[in-house]
């Protein structure tokens, strides 16, 4: 049998194969942050693919943290019955599925990719079907306009978020930390600023990520929890920015952080988990996770321009991580997996 359809146990979870469906907001969402019928209809269709785990595209802890209006939330205990339902429609096919839960950050508008997809909007486009329901963004993550008291409220509402994801049955929790978002801004040197125990050292950077932790591992009994790691703001071969996070303070990261969680699913490249200088270069971000694998003793997963099932599985076999993400490949071609199995296993 080839690796990539040999299951893995992660902590009280089996997965049937080692290959993971990554977050993927395809823009289903409805007002409200609801999980409607076509949210259902999608990941139910999805998990017939047969992936092992699917994480879901990231959903809110409030209303004010979305990236884009109509995201899907987990601010009020009136959604879990939709995350339920979804959970319910995955399992039926036999596949674990996880959710991952963000906070957009501040200057939204200046992270690179989301430029362009921002490019006609403004503020004012993220009003919502009430004034209540307004994007308020953060201006900045530095002390005064993100005092302690504010992220305090941020982390317990990861916290709530998660005990709410808990309750729909969801098998793991995925806390974003890259892309650009709230706590790769943390991460970052070239954003974080701050002069207080939330800023300098790499674990002082990290301490958001680490409060969200052990918050929400207070209230979530046997759940796992998994962090989306961007292990260096610039992807291998690239510099695109100057002070971004390093590897040698990403590692050092995820070495700490693999105490905390049950799993590090890899990523980087500040919101350039796709960089379109890199495409040719397959599994962009298999150095890093290499480097992460033999740092810690849980299960890597590492996704990131992944297209073929041979690469899939030598990436499996020759311990650059535990399981792979497909995206675009699996977006782009919905007999991915069955090919990949017909291929590998015959
Ligand atoms: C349409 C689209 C939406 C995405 N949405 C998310 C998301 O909600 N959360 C996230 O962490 N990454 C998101 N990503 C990044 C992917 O999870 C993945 O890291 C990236 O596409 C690289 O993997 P790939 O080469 O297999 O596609 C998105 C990517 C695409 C193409």
């Amino acid at each position: 049998m080839s690796k990539l359809f040999e299951e893995i146990t992660i902590k009280n979870m089996t997965l049937k194969n080692r290959i993971v469906m990554p977050p993927l907001a395809v823009r289903n969402e409805e007002k409200g942050g609801f999980v409607n019928e076509t949210i259902l209809n999608y990941y139910e269709k999805m998990s017939k693919l047969g992936m092992g785990l699917l994480i879901t595209e990231n959903a809110f802890p409030s209303k004010e943290s979305r990236v884009m209006p109509n995201q899907m939330l987990l601010s009020d205990d009136k959604f879990i019955d939709g995350h339920k339902e979804l959970v319910k429609r995955v399992h039926n096919n036999d596949v674990k599925i996880a959710i991952e839960i963000n906070h957009a950050g501040a200057n939204l508008f200046n992270i690179p990719e989301l430029k362009n997809m921002l490019m006609n909007k403004d503020e004012s486009d993220f009003v919502f079907e009430d004034e209540e329901d307004s994007r308020k963004p953060l201006k900045s993550i530095n002390e005064e306009d993100l005092p302690k008291e504010k992220i305090r409220e941020i982390v317990i509402s990861f916290k709530e978020a998660g005990r709410r994801a808990r309750d729909a049955g969801y098998d793991m929790i995925e806390i974003h930390a890259g892309h650009g978002f709230l706590i790769n801004q943390f991460l970052s040197p070239m954003i974080n600023k701050r002069k207080d125990e939330y800023g300098g050292i790499p674990l002082n950077r990290a301490r958001i990520l680490f409060e969200i932790i052990e918050e929400m591992k207070s209230n979530l009994r046997d759940i796992l929890i998994s962090v989306r790691l961007p292990v260096a703001d610039n992807p291998p071969q690239y510099k695109f920015y100057d002070d971004g996070l390093s590897v040698d303070d990403g590692l050092l990261i995820g070495k700490e952080v693999s105490y905390k969680v049950d799993m590090i699913d890899i990523t980087g490249g500040y919101s350039g988990s796709r960089p379109k200088e890199i495409w040719s270069y397959d599994g962009y971000f298999k150095d890093y996770s290499k480097r992460l694998k033999e740092l810690v003793t849980i299960p890597v997963n590492l996704t990131g321009g992944i297209k073929t099932p041979d690469f899939a599985n030598y990436l499996i076999e020759n311990g650059y991580c535990d399981t792979v993400g497909i995206g675009r490949a699996l977006l782009s071609d919905k007999k991915w997996i069955e090919k990949a199995k017909n291929l590998l296993e015959r």
